[in-house]
């Protein structure tokens, strides 16, 4: 695999303001094939390869079909590593490289051993050379003195210091469903891509900023969008949305005023602080017209960390029909939640409901359910 040319001067933290749709282009020698995968939350795995496709088009293939694993995304990538870094759905995205060798120790041979180093010096080129300053090495066996040795020497030739979560995390495994070989993962960032650097503020039941992608991706965003995040706790999914696509107007509203000032200090710091409104108020009576809003999204309390399952008996009910009275016809609605019986049994029958999907996901150790509704 040759090395990627370098990344080119693009301002490392502003969303892209162009559309997600890209022309296929040509290989050249500028535009090497990557092997890549990607962790995403469970269930987003189909969600995750049409943003990777409709940002590369067929620059993009996917390889794990058929064999495909939860939560992982294995695909081709001719283009720039730099550009996979933009993506708001994957968890972490990896160079990968497989080595035709039986046993890892091989791996510490000169022409292995400069392969690997090649693909970390690939991966450190990607962001400021100052991001790198620790080194994991993650493997099964990870104590026994080849994978010690191994790490050392890693350690040694690229100058960082080993760490249980280092900047450059290097994974080490058999490729899937061969154990005759192996193969070398290099995570393309020094932090998971979900693990936002706009996030200056968290709260207890914070949304995962990519499963927040997958959600306003699901309204299909226009430019022209009326979006309106209920709920919108530190403001994930306003971020996101406005990371993904213009917007006419994007309006958070919340009960809580510590959650719209930890919201206002997320959106300052991703540079959104004159695109997004933060309002007080209670999300079950909105001082907004009927038909008015052209997308809604809402991280449901799920009622273990933040309020509880009596509590959402009457809440749920009052936001689904506040949602429906403001959005307009044909207008969709995410909601992610983990009080799935519940949203079932308030959206049976509902004539103002169509479900459009529902779909399971891994978050936090629980599986909670996007639900996909579209305003009849
Ligand atoms: C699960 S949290 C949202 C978390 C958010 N997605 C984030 O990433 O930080 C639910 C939020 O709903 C708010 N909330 C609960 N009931 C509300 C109501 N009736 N109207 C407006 N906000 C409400 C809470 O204050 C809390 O911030």
């Amino acid at each position: 695999m040759s090395r990627p040319s370098r990344r080119p001067k693009l301002p490392a933290q502003k969303p892209p303001r162009r559309p997600l749709a890209r022309p296929k282009l040509p290989p050249t020698p500028e535009t090497p094939e990557h092997l890549c995968e990607a962790d995403v939350a469970e269930g987003l795995e189909r969600i995750a390869f049409s943003e990777l496709r409709r940002r590369f088009g067929e620059n993009v293939e996917r390889l794990d079909r058929g064999e495909a694993r939860p939560g992982a995304l294995r695909f081709s990538y001719a283009g720039n590593l730099y550009h996979l870094l933009g993506l708001r759905m994957a968890q972490a995205v990896y160079l990968v490289r497989r080595f035709d060798v039986p046993r890892p120790k091989a791996l510490l041979g000169h022409q292995h051993f400069t392969a690997l180093l090649a693909m970390i010096a690939a991966v450190r080129d990607l962001s400021p050379a100052e991001a790198y300053q620790t080194l994991t090495l993650n493997a099964a066996g990870s104590d026994s003195s080849v994978m010690r040795r191994l790490k050392d020497e890693l350690a040694a030739a690229t100058g960082l210091k080993p760490a249980d979560e280092g900047d450059l995390l290097i994974r080490l495994r058999h490729p899937p469903g061969d154990p005759s070989a192996w193969e070398v993962l290099v995570r393309l960032s020094p932090r998971p891509l979900a693990t936002r650097s706009w996030r200056v503020c968290s709260r207890e039941g914070a949304l995962n900023a990519a499963i927040a992608g997958a959600m306003v991706f699901l309204t299909q965003p226009k430019p022209d969008d009326v979006f309106l995040n209920l709920l919108c706790g530190s403001g994930t999914l306003l971020i996101e949305r406005l990371a993904l696509e213009n917007a006419a107007s994007a309006a958070g509203y919340d009960l809580d005023e510590t959650a719209l000032a930890c919201a206002r200090r997320n959106i300052e710091a991703a540079g959104l602080a004159d695109r997004v409104s933060l309002n007080l108020g209670d999300a079950r009576a909105l001082p907004l017209p009927d038909k008015s809003v052209d997308a809604i999204c809402a991280d449901l309390p799920f009622g273990h960390l933040v309020g509880s399952h009596e509590g959402n008996l009457e809440l749920y009910p009052e936001l689904l029909r506040e949602a429906a009275r403001l959005l307009k016809p044909g207008g969709r609605a995410v909601f992610i939640s983990h009080e799935v019986r519940l949203m079932e049994n308030l959206l049976a029958d509902s004539p103002r409901w169509k479900i459009e999907q529902i779909i399971k996901v891994a978050q936090g150790g629980l599986n909670p359910r996007i639900f996909v509704l579209v305003r009849v």
